[in-house]
């Protein structure tokens, strides 16, 4: 298969990255069909995707046409047998829980087609740790997209050692053909090449809040005005979510037993009082 010949591609989840990517998709002409357990999130997903699309057409970077048309190609439902039964390929962007994953991938692999891959957003769980619990391993692989997804160009396929070169390529073909920059690992790591360097620069930005030395407001400005970072590290965790980052260190800590994987105090803190960032309007800063 090539992608000229995929007809419909499944996003199973519609929180923060799975609308999104669900968009990039149909802005690019594919037929997408957005699956989430929630009807909550999504309504929200549209809601948010309707806002940003309206952003977009009012500084012309696209026609209500091209807008409309993503739109009609876009469907979102609750159930996901409707959602995977007759799909091409699957982009999983659920919640960042192994368990969670093993079961959708396991319920995705009895619905949809024998042809179908099923591929994972996860920011850190490598798709070895899934793939056994479908009987298509060599079709399972990772694609990580940043967040935002419908702004952030690079997407980085892992393939694990059960993932065929032609799940690899055709995962790579793709991304390019949604607009976007593949890299391939051929090797798996827990949290990839992006993510681990960030990794390392959260963490020295929590050891300068937690010893007292800067404020989240002065270390992200050293970020942006000293290294020209687009944005800080504390803005950064934000955006992304506080619950994701919690729960991408929680899992590393899982499968390395190391405790400086753990997340830190101060985002533990947050993430008990439900500041979750810009999702809930407060984090490390607040939002209106
Ligand atoms: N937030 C980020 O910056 C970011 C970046 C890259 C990758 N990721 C990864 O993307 C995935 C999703 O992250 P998010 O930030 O969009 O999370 P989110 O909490 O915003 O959304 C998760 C969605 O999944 C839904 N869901 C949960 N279990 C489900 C199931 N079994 N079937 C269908 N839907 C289900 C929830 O209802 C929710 O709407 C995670 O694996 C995360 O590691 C996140």
């Amino acid at each position: 298969m090539n992608t000229n010949q995929m007809k419909k591609i499944s996003v199973i989840g519609a929180g923060a990255m799975g609308s999104q990517i669900a968009m990039v998709c149909a802005l690019a002409g594919y037929h997408v069909c957005l699956q989430d357990v929630s009807e909550e999130s999504l309504g929200k997903a549209k809601q948010s995707l309707e806002g940003h699309m309206k952003r977009r057409i009012d500084k012309g970077k696209l026609s209500s046409e091209q807008v409309d048309d993503a739109f009609s190609r876009l469907e979102l439902v609750t159930s996901l047998e409707e959602a995977v039964n007759d799909t091409d390929f699957v982009i999983e962007a659920i919640v960042e829980k192994l368990e969670a994953k093993r079961e959708l991938f396991a319920a995705v692999d009895k619905l949809a087609p024998a042809h179908t891959i099923i591929a994972s957003n996860s920011s850190t769980i490598v798709s070895s740790k899934i793939a056994d619990a479908t009987e298509r391993p060599d079709k399972v692989c990772n694609m990580h997209f940043f967040n935002p997804a419908l702004v952030m160009e690079l997407v980085e396929v892992v393939q694990g050692p059960h993932t065929s070169e032609e799940t690899a390529q055709l995962t790579m073909e793709l991304t390019r053909s949604i607009n976007k920059t593949p890299v391939l690992l051929k090797k798996e790591i827990s949290g990839f090449v992006a993510n681990r360097i960030l990794g390392k620069l959260m963490d020295e930005a929590i050891y300068l809040l937690e010893n007292g030395i800067a404020t989240p407001e002065e270390i992200d400005l050293a970020c942006t005005k000293a290294l020209n970072h687009p944005i800080g590290p504390f803005a950064l965790i934000d955006l992304t979510g506080i619950d994701v980052h919690y729960y991408v260190r929680m899992q590393r800590y899982e499968e390395t037993g190391e405790s400086s994987a753990k997340p830190s105090k101060t985002v533990t803190e947050l993430f008990e009082k439900g500041e979750l960032g810009r999702k809930t309007g407060k984090g490390f800063y607040t939002y209106s």
